[in-house]
Order: C-alpha cells, then structure tokens, then sequence
C-alpha cells in the first residue's frame, strides 16, 4: 500500500537534537506526513539538552498525539503507515517494545508496526550497553526490526556534530526508502 505518513517517536534517552533533525528534515519534504509522539521522558531530555525549544518539535509534526492516549489513529494497524521510527529509543523503551508490554501510545504503536509487519527503525541510544540491551537489541533485530544507534561516523569528514547528526538521519531515511540527503560512501 502507497502511503506518506510516518510515525515519529521520541523516548528519553539522550539525543533531542536527532529527533528535532528528523523532523526537519522531514517538514522539507512536503509529501511526507508525520505523527509525532513523545514520551515523558523525552520531555524532560529535551528539558535539559534543547531548554525552550520544546514548541518547535509540535511546530514540526504534522499530527501530535498524547503517549496516554492509547485510542489514538496509531494506535490501530487499520490507520496506515508507512511505518514508524523511535528516535532516540530509551533502554526502556527498546525493552517494552521486545516484549509486546504495550502500557502506551509508543509502545503501542511500535507493536502495531510490527504486527502489520510494517518497517520499524529504532535509533537507541545507551552507553555502555548492558548484556540485556544488548539481548533485547539483538532479538528485536532478528525479528526485523532495523537497529540504527547514533554512532559517530568520520570516513565522510564531518566539520561538525550537525554533519554528524545529518549523516546518522541519512541512514535513518534510507530504511524507510525516504530521500535522503547526506554525503554517501563512494558519492
Ligand atoms: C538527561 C537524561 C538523559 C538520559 N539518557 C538516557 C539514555 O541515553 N539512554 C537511556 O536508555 N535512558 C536514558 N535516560 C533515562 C530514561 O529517560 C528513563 O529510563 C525513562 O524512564 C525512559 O522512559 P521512556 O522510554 O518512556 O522515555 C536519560 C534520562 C535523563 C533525564
């Protein structure tokens, strides 16, 4: 099924700024729509690492729901998708979403993308990472589920941490088949 909406998710691991990237990047890109859900946690990351510039991430989204309101549109695999990204996903998160524990609209949704067998891209972000992260990353990987952690990338010679950021979305896009703008190996 051709569709254009995306769903955005944003948990309380450290990173707002790639979350605030993605959807610039995805406010340029005018056939995209996306449906934009944050967590508490994010709330109170974006609090401490983009103080003020919490309007902006609603500015952005097309559709804003409530993480409560589990009876919202993305809640139900019969609201088509083209699938969904967490970004940042939170350690708790990635787990609530390994074992199906469902208790809000995030985790919800990520369970309907993957009952509708939909594409869903997790961006977690922990470091260390424990054994169980590792666990939970590693089976939520083999059950199709594209883990792709903000790494730092130098081979495309980055000046500064926004090169970076655009690169790691570059890659966060091409999961889903949206155009990406970044500088590619070999490009
Ligand atoms: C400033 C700040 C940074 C955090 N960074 C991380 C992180 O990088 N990874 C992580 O898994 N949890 C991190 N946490 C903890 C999560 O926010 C916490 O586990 C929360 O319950 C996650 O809930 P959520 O997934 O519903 O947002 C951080 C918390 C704060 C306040």
């Amino acid at each position: 099924m051709d569709c254009n909406r995306l769903v955005v998710a944003m948990t309380g691991a450290s990173g707002s700024s790639l979350a605030l990237a993605l959807l610039r990047q995805l406010r340029d890109l005018p056939d995209w729509e996306t449906h934009f859900v944050l967590s508490h946690g994010a709330e109170v990351t974006i609090d401490y690492e983009l103080p003020g510039q919490k309007p902006e991430f609603f500015a952005l989204a097309d559709q804003v729901y409530d993480n409560s309101n589990i009876g919202a549109a993305i809640a139900s695999g019969s609201f088509p998708t083209a699938g969904m990204v967490v970004i940042p996903c939170s350690m708790k998160t990635a787990a609530g979403i390994h074992s199906g524990y469902s208790d809000s609209l995030i985790l919800r949704a990520a369970d309907v993308t993957l009952k509708e067998g939909r594409p869903l891209v997790l961006v977690p972000r922990e470091t260390p990472l424990s054994p169980i992260h590792l666990r939970n990353l590693y089976e939520l990987s083999m059950m199709g589920v594209a883990i792709v952690p903000p790494m730092m990338t130098f081979y495309s010679g980055p000046q500064t941490v926004d090169d970076m950021i655009r690169h790691l979305i570059g890659k966060v896009l091409d999961r889903l088949g949206i155009p990406a703008d970044y500088r590619r190996w070999g490009g």
